[in-house]
């Protein structure tokens, strides 16, 4: 009888401990599970154990890492992707913009510079007469890609943009690393692409998913200058001059920033328009996956069969055919054009 007051005694306060537990962190040790003895404690283990060896996720054991309410989203990898949705906030709806607070660990984040250190090269932006890439002044930083699942901490990083942004991996590009030194910077322009030939791939280029891998003392903020909440955004001195042009992101080591470049509707969004101001104080480190309408992979397949199926295709490429002609020369999704490799989509 006596067990009996007890059990329900130690359920009803387990159930009203319970949400606590999991947000509050106080109840965090074996030590601490004593207000209700023998069964409660008993109990308490369990879950612990539990908690430990099965990963369960009560939040009881690991509080201190921010797992306070977690998606597992099983992929098929064997671990799981965690992702906390209580990090993420809506900071617009014109353009659709995320952040994810803390999204990389402070090691992913050096993991991923220290992969790009030496490999940088001078940013490109596309040309968008010819899709071509170009070097210009409006974009004054450096870059890199890394492959698609380089190793493993990259492919764990593009299965969780995966999980969060509920699109699928291939239909990203490879990663890139950019480094922006004092005073360098990317005017406001667009991500997805007017011209035609950067389409054949994939299609546009739908989301954006930008990971600040460091800290920046002064400018660097990520900026929409179309954002509905420029006006409402207050910002003091903390901010550069150019942030206050718009809706900004200031950079903050880990967290990501995902917006959309299309409409719901598939059409282009003119309020995406994003630019990065300036580095005024200190240098910034970001990490960049463009997400496309559809595959963008590549196969091994398509890939050794890269060739042009007329020997003319050179020159007609130079001719500016790739453009003007695309269905002969790049192809659709149905039939391949006879001048791919010339054109560059393979
Ligand atoms: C697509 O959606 C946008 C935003 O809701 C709207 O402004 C635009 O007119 C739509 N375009 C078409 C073709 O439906």
């Amino acid at each position: 009888m006596e067990f009996q007051v007890l059990l329900s005694l130690c359920c009803f306060s387990l159930l009203l401990f319970l949400p606590r537990l999991s947000h509050g962190g106080w109840f965090n040790s074996i030590n601490k599970c004593h207000p209700c003895p023998q069964f409660f404690t008993l109990f308490c283990s369990a879950l612990l154990w539990l908690d430990k060896v099965m990963s369960f996720d009560y939040g009881f054991s690991n509080f201190r890492s921010n797992r306070r309410s977690l998606l597992r989203l099983k992929t098929e990898n064997v671990t799981p992707v965690r992702l906390d949705p209580i990090r993420v906030t809506q900071l617009s709806w014109q353009p659709r913009a995320f952040l994810y607070k803390e999204f990389l660990t402070h090691e992913e984040c050096d993991h991923l510079i220290k992969l790009a250190k030496d490999k940088l090269e001078k940013s490109m932006v596309v040309d968008d007469e010819t899709g071509e890439d170009i070097e210009t002044e409006i974009r004054t930083s450096s870059g890199m890609f890394l492959r698609k699942a380089q190793d493993d901490i990259v492919a764990r990083i593009e299965e969780r943009i995966a999980t969060w942004t509920f699109l699928p991996p291939e239909n990203g590009e490879d990663l890139q690393i950019l480094r922006y030194e004092l005073g360098q910077k990317y005017e406001p322009h667009f991500d997805y692409f007017v011209d035609k030939v950067n389409q054949q791939i994939g299609g546009h280029r739908s989301a954006t998913v930008l990971m600040y891998l460091s800290d920046v003392k002064k400018g660097g903020e990520t900026i929409f200058p179309r954002a509905e909440g420029r006006k409402l955004q207050l910002k003091d001195n903390s901010w550069s001059n150019c942030a206050k042009k718009g809706y900004a992101v200031k950079p903050s080591k880990g967290d990501a920033l995902l917006f959309f470049s299309l409409h719901l509707n598939g059409t282009t969004d003119e309020t995406s328009l994003h630019g990065s101001c300036p580095v005024i104080e200190g240098e910034k480190w970001a990490a960049t996956k463009w997400i496309h309408v559809r595959s963008y992979g590549r196969s091994m397949t398509e890939d050794m069969d890269c060739t042009d199926e007329d020997v003319d295709c050179a020159r007609w490429a130079r001719e500016g055919e790739c453009q003007k002609n695309p269905l002969y020369m790049v192809g659709d999704e149905e039939t391949k054009g006879r001048c791919r490799k010339s054109c560059n989509v393979c």
